[in-house]
C-alpha cells in the first residue's frame, strides 16, 4: 500500500466528509467514502427485501454487483449496478439500518479488497471507520476525526432537515448514540482511533481549520 494515502476515521457528524472531500481536492488526491459503500448495500438489501441479518446472501449481493464512486461536475456520486443512489443511501432507513450490514464479518472481508484496490496506485484520501486500523494500516498520514455528539447531531440535523426532516434533535442524539455504539462495539474491525493516528476534536473548528490543520501535519510527516 502507498504512503501517500490519507486516512481519516471517526464517529458519524464528526465532519469526515466534508473534510476528506476538501482535503482530497486541495491536494488533487481521489477521495473515497466507505461509508458510502456500506450504505449502497444497505439500500440494494432493503429494496431488495433481503434479510439484513443474512450476511451470505449480502455478500453474494455485494460480489455480484459492483459499486462505483465517481465524481461528475465536482459532485461524488455513488453508483450500485449502474443505478445513481447518492441521494436515496442518506435516508434514515439506511442510516439505521447500515451498521447491522456493516457489522457482519463475510461483507467487511469483501469490502476491504475492494477497498484496498481503490487505493493501490496511492495519493487517496479515504474516510470511514477502520480505515487506519484495517483498511490502509500503512498509510502516510492517519487522522481520527471527534466532536461532541451534542455537536454531531446538530450538524446532521441542519442538513437534514433542509431535506424535510420532521423529526426532533434528541432523536437524532439517540439514533447516532446508538449506530456510534454499534459501530464501536461489532467484534471485526470495529470503530477505533489507531495507535498512531492523530485525534482531531472538530467542535469548536470550521472545516477550513481543520483541513489546514491536516495539512499541517501532512508537511510535517513529508519533513520527516
Ligand atoms: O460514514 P457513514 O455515516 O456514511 O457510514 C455509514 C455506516 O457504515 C456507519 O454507521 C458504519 C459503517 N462503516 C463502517 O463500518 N466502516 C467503514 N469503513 C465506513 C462505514
Amino acid at each position: 500500500m502507498k504512503k501517500s494515502n490519507i486516512a481519516i476515521d471517526g464517529p458519524a457528524g464528526a465532519g469526515k466528509s466534508t473534510v476528506a472531500k476538501r482535503l482530497a481536492n486541495q491536494l488533487g488526491y481521489i477521495y473515497i467514502d466507505t461509508g458510502a459503500m456500506y450504505r449502497a448495500l444497505t439500500l440494494q438489501g432493503l429494496n431488495a427485501k433481503m434479510d439484513l441479518h443474512d450476511q451470505e446472501k449480502l455478500n453474494e449481493y455485494l460480489k455480484q454487483h459492483p459499486i462505483q464512486l465517481t465524481v461528475e461536475d465536482g459532485l461524488q456520486k455513488v453508483y450500485i449496478d449502474g443505478l445513481d443512489v447518492t441521494e436515496e443511501i442518506r435516508s434514515l432507513e439506511v442510516s439505521k439500518n447500515v451498521s447491522l450490514v456493516a457489522a457482519h464479518p463475510l461483507v467487511r472481508k469483501t469490502m476491504l479488497q475492494l477497498q484496498q484496490d481503490l487505493a493501490r496506485n496511492g495519493h487517496v484520501v479515504m474516510d470511514g471507520r477502520d480505515i487506519g486500523t484495517h483498511v490502509l494500516p500503512d498509510a502516510g498520514l492517519k487522522i481520527f476525526l471527534n466532536a461532541s455528539i451534542k455537536e454531531r447531531a446538530k450538524r446532521r440535523y441542519e442538513e437534514l432537515i433542509e431535506k424535510g426532516y420532521k423529526g426532533t434533535l434528541e432523536e437524532l442524539i439517540d439514533d447516532i448514540s446508538l449506530r456510534d455504539k454499534k459501530d464501536q462495539e461489532r467484534t471485526v474491525a470495529p470503530l477505533k482511533q489507531a495507535d498512531d493516528a492523530i485525534l482531531i476534536d472538530t467542535s469548536t473548528l470550521s472545516i477550513q481549520e481543520v483541513v489546514e490543520k491536516i495539512l499541517l501535519y501532512l508537511r510535517e510527516q513529508i519533513g520527516k
